[in-house]
């Protein structure tokens, strides 16, 4: 058996429940993965909240009906256990002691290459708060061999987020961006990857965090009342582009008082006021802007800049499995930079 976390209903961590479940098995164009670390996401706690209940179709279940509860985890890293019969032979594999009972010598090969004991990164997938996740082929990533476990099952979700805001937006060398929410998940990613493309970066963040924003090559701004002010005293030249992940009215007005075209502003969170302000609005919300191509195009840049150091990815806090509603909690009320890592 194994261990899967899930909700029990609708509401706060306190629905957290660990239960045993079969060990999965592949259906075609499927691998199991044992997970060695799932990243820790704010979507993961508002799945199970409610506040999605009636207003989105993705959270129906296969009858229509509203409100299904979700299966959490939407992103880990681990090691391929078995592969699907159209990916290569289904084989047990004996690739650690973790991984329980039934051995096969015979670890086979997929037409794509993946083979029974490959380190793995999996994004996207559904369900990995789980000792083993099915995932599709077309999730997995090499895990590059320099990234550790926590590094590589929390890169993904943030990293391609930003890539995504970074891409819609255009921007590029010359450019001067102000990221909201710079010392977030995501917004780590979003500082790193627009310097990386030779932007000057104005990021907020409070005020401990602004040593952290300066040491990745950003301009830090404390956010709060009068941050226009300070953002045009960060950039006298202007600001060319905005990325918000915070998704206050006071990040909106901000952005859109900075920025002289709409279109490049890009929000990942926040109110319906996005949608008259005419700015780009991306995830898989109704409406939005999921970006799946250039979400998947991204992974492979962001694991092979990750694996050679160039892309920090900064780990706050690391919770055992068993323990999902503690980091849902930390998660929720705030902590220091760098993403959430759950461990089975
Ligand atoms: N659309 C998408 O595809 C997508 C993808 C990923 C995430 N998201 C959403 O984007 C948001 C951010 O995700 P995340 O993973 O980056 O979260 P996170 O790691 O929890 O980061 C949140 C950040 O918000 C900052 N913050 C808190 N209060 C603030 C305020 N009043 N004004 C400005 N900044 C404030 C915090 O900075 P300090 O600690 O410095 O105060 C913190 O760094 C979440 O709502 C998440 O659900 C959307």
């Amino acid at each position: 058996m194994a261990r899967t976390v899930r909700p029990t209903a609708f509401g706060t961590p306190e629905v957290l429940e660990t239960v045993p479940t079969p060990v999965p098995r592949p259906a075609a164009g499927e691998v199991v993965v044992r997970v060695r670390a799932a990243g820790v996401n704010p979507i993961d706690w508002k799945l199970y909240s409610g506040a999605f209940h009636a207003v989105d179709d993705r959270h129906k279940d296969s009858a229509g009906v509203a409100g299904a509860l979700p299966r959490l985890g939407l992103e880990c890293a681990g090691v391929v256990t078995k592969v699907g019969p159209d990916v290569g032979p289904d084989t047990d594999a004996d690739v650690g002691a973790d991984v329980g009972a039934g051995v096969d010598d015979e670890a086979g090969a997929g037409a794509n290459g993946v083979r029974v004991g490959d380190e793995v990164i999996v994004y996207p997938v559904t369900g990995a708060y789980a000792d083993y996740v099915t995932a599709p082929v077309t999730s997995l990533i090499p895990k590059p061999a320099g990234l550790g476990w926590y590094e590589a099952g929390a890169l993904m979700l943030a990293g391609t987020t930003a890539a995504h805001a970074l891409d819609v937006t255009g921007v590029g060398p010359g450019d001067t961006v102000l990221v909201h929410g710079g010392s977030g998940g995501v917004g780590l990613m979003a500082v790193q990857l627009a310097v990386a493309l030779g932007a000057t970066v104005i990021a907020t963040a409070a005020e401990r965090n602004h040593g952290l924003l300066r040491g990745l090559g950003a301009l830090p701004v404390s956010y709060g009342a009068g941050l226009l002010d300070r953002v045009r005293a960060a950039a006298p030249d202007g600001i060319t582009a905005a990325i918000d992940c915070v998704g206050t009215d006071e990040a909106l007005d901000t952005s859109v008082a900075s920025v002289a075209d709409r279109q490049r502003i890009a929000s990942i969170t926040g109110t319906d006021r996005r949608v008259t302000a005419g700015i780009k609005i991306i995830g898989n919300g109704p409406g939005q802007d999921a970006g799946a191509d250039i979400r998947a195009a991204a992974r492979a840049g962001l694991a092979a800049g990750a694996g050679k150091g160039e892309l920090r990815v900064l780990i706050a806090s690391v919770f055992p499995l068993s323990e999902a509603a503690r980091a849902h909690r930390a998660g929720a009320a705030g902590h220091a930079p760098g993403k959430l890592v759950l461990v089975p």
